[in-house]
C-alpha cells in the first residue's frame, strides 16, 4: 500500500512552533517512528509552504497512490484551489489536523477540503496522522 502525508504551510516548523498547541516533536522525528511502526506500508512525506506546490503534488500522486493524508494547515480554511484538487483526483484523501480546529478561532472551523475528504481526524496531536494511516489499513 502506497500512502503519502502532505503537509502545508508552517508545518516544517513543528517542534519549534507554538509548542503549547503543536507539541515539541519535529515532524521528521515523528515520521521516522511512523515509518518504523508501519514497515509494510510505503509511506512518504511532502511538505510545502506554497499553495501551488501542494496542488501539483496532489495531482501527481492523486491517480496512483492508495491514500493521501492531507494537513493543508492554514490553506484548509482559505484554498478553493486545494479543495478543487481534492475533488478532482481519484485517490481518497483523509484530512488531518494536529489541533482541534473547532475549539479554536471561528475561521478555523471552515474547511475547503472536508466536503470531498474521505474522513477527518483532528485534535489528537501528531497521533492524528497515525490514526489516518490506520484508517487506510483497516479499510
Ligand atoms: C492545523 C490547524 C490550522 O488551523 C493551522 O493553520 C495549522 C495547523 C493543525 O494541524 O492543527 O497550521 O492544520
Amino acid at each position: 500500500m502506497k500512502l503519502i502525508i502532505i503537509n502545508g504551510p508552517n508545518l516544517n516548523l513543528l517542534g519549534k512552533r507554538e509548542n503549547d498547541i503543536y507539541g515539541d516533536e519535529t515532524f521528521q522525528d515523528f515520521f521516522s517512528k511512523l515509518q518504523f511502526k508501519f514497515k509494510t506500508i510505503e509511506l512518504s512525506h511532502f511538505q510545502s509552504n506554497i499553495e501551488g506546490e501542494l496542488i501539483d503534488k496532489l495531482q501527481e500522486v492523486g491517480y496512483e497512490f492508495d491514500g493521501i493524508i492531507l494537513n493543508a494547515a492554514a490553506y484548509t480554511h482559505t484554498s478553493v484551489g486545494i479543495g478543487d484538487a481534492v475533488k478532482a483526483i481519484n485517490t481518497p484523501v483523509v484530512e488531518v489536523h494536529i489541533s482541534n480546529t473547532f475549539s479554536r478561532e471561528e475561521f478555523r472551523h471552515q474547511s475547503f477540503i472536508a466536503p470531498n475528504a474521505k474522513g477527518i481526524i483532528l485534535g489528537f496531536g501528531l497521533q492524528s496522522y497515525e490514526l489516518a494511516v490506520q484508517s487506510f489499513i483497516n479499510d
